[in-house]
């Protein structure tokens, strides 16, 4: 081997974000900041508190509250072994390797499932979890939590879709399932696209019935679909057995016209259903909210039940919902839990700041350069350089201080390069004579102040 290709071979290679992971830049990170704070700020009037949940949780939470069958827990679910069993897990599975079946079995097999932990695909499960856990009920009714981070699902990414994405996750537990607080909680992630100024909202409103009326409509959708079997793709023909409702979901252009011929959720809800869902529209309608029904809308998660919306924004293309939710009563108990009401929704953190990217909100680049630059120049001037810097930055401005000495040329195009509105100048001059000199780097206008004037005059400036 020649010592060139040696040497190119020892070059250590680069590393990228994994495939659908991304780094969050600035100037962007400062709008996702913006949108998180607003959150925290509206959030705080509805009278929601926020809750800070792991992000590994047993797999099992998962399968039990979004359903096994779904897509998330079947196939998108980033799921391993606890780290401290691995060599058990590891020696499980070579054995059942060399027994020389083809059969593995499932993960759970080789390990019990409590030992089996998944990175979360979503939030609503983990705060139900911890309302079991802290006892929560015994707190006053309803118990209001936000919460926001990163989620996992391993699905095929593309425009709006990642694996890992961030939500901005709300829940309502406990209390009644009094309409009001369906409207109360759409009306207050309303509240917040309306303070982004996001654009092209849409709210679509449904209602899927409860484990009264929802089987006997679920039957009668299975059979009406084995009728047009032939016609519908594989995914829908799979899903006639597992879960008809979500044939209802199909964007397929061949599927679309059978669909609608369909027989609709709204005419085979029950009394009490029918009752909950004309409230929720009328209370929705007090709070000036406007919105659309949509009778195919079922969501991909099986704790819902009654009221289900998603919202969709401008500038998304087909990934455009950019927040869903709907009424889960009953997902508590199902993790262990009291009989307890409960209502949320997740806002997709990641499509809301496209969608804001996209439209009225240029990506804020101004807002990260410095104030001012401090041009210094000697020893004496370097220890004066960093007072002053530590004093505007206690007032709040924000301040370049180059680490090693430039000369007075350099550092003014540096300055300028940065986007810097002022330079400090500070030499053995300024420094013995106490008259500082700061210069406005857009017109070169130039002025001689105290130390003591500087963060006053800068104020005034701004
Ligand atoms: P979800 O509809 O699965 O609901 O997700 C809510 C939102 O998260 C979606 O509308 C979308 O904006 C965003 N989202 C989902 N998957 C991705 C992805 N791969 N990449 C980027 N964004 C994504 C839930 O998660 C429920 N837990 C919502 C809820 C809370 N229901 C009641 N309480």
């Amino acid at each position: 081997m020649s010592e060139g290709a040696a040497k190119k071979e020892d070059k250590p290679r680069k590393f990228q974000a994994i495939r659908g992971t991304r780094d969050l830049l600035p100037p962007e990170t400062a709008l996702w900041n913006r949108v998180e704070q607003t959150a925290h700020e509206v959030f705080a009037t509805f009278g929601f508190g926020e809750i800070r949940l792991p992000i590994v949780e047993e797999v099992e939470l998962f399968a039990r509250a979004v359903g096994q069958e779904t897509d998330i827990v079947n196939k998108e679910m980033c799921t391993f072994p606890n780290p401290m069993r691995f060599s058990e897990f590891y020696r499980r599975l070579r054995e059942s390797v060399s027994k020389g079946t083809n059969e593995m079995g499932t993960l759970t097999d080789l390990l019990p499932e409590s030992e089996m932990i998944s990175l979360r695909p979503e939030a609503t499960a983990g705060v139900c979890r911890a309302y079991v856990e802290h006892n929560m009920q015994q707190l006053p009714q309803p118990v209001k939590l936000y919460t926001m981070g990163p989620m996992f699902r391993w699905e095929r990414p593309q425009k709006g879709r990642y694996r890992q994405f961030y939500q901005i996750d709300a829940e309502v537990l406990g209390g009644t399932d009094a309409p009001a607080i369906d409207a109360e909680v759409i009306e207050m992630v309303m509240t917040l696209f309306e303070r982004l100024g996001l654009e092209g909202v849409q709210l679509h409103i449904n209602s899927i019935g409860d484990r009264n009326c929802r089987p006997k409509y679920v039957e009668l959708l299975r059979a009406e679909l084995q009728k047009v079997k032939d016609k519908l793709g594989a995914d829908s023909q799979r899903r006639i057995e597992t879960n008809p409702l979500r044939v209802l979901d199909s964007k397929l252009e061949s599927e679309q016209k059978i669909i609608e011929n369909l027989p609709r959720i709204g005419d085979h809800l029950c009394q009490d259903c029918a009752t909950h869902y004309a409230a929720v529209k009328h209370e929705l309608g007090l709070r000036g909210v406007k919105y659309q029904e949509n009778w195919r809308l079922v969501r991909g998660l099986d704790y819902y039940m009654r009221t289900t919306f998603e919202i969709t924004a401008k500038g998304l293309g087909s990934q455009n919902a950019v927040c869903g939710g709907g009424r889960y009563d009953g997902l508590v108990e199902l993790l262990g839990g009291p009989p307890t009401k409960g209502i949320g929704f997740a806002i997709g953190e990641d499509r809301l700041i496209l969608s804001l990217l996209e439209t009225a909100h240029s990506p804020l680049a101004t807002r990260h350069s410095p104030l001012l630059y401090i041009a210094w120049m000697g020893e004496k001037a370097y220890t004066t350089a960093i007072r002053a810097a530590k004093n505007l930055r206690n007032a709040g401005f924000r301040v370049e201080l180059p680490p090693v000495e430039q000369k007075f040329g350099k550092a003014l195009g540096q300055a300028d390069k940065l986007g810097a509105r002022f330079a400090l100048i500070l030499g053995d001059n300024e420094v013995s004579s106490g008259e500082w000199t700061l210069k406005t780097l857009a017109d070169g206008k130039q002025e001689k102040l105290g130390e003591s004037d500087l963060v006053e005059h800068l104020k005034k400036q701004l």
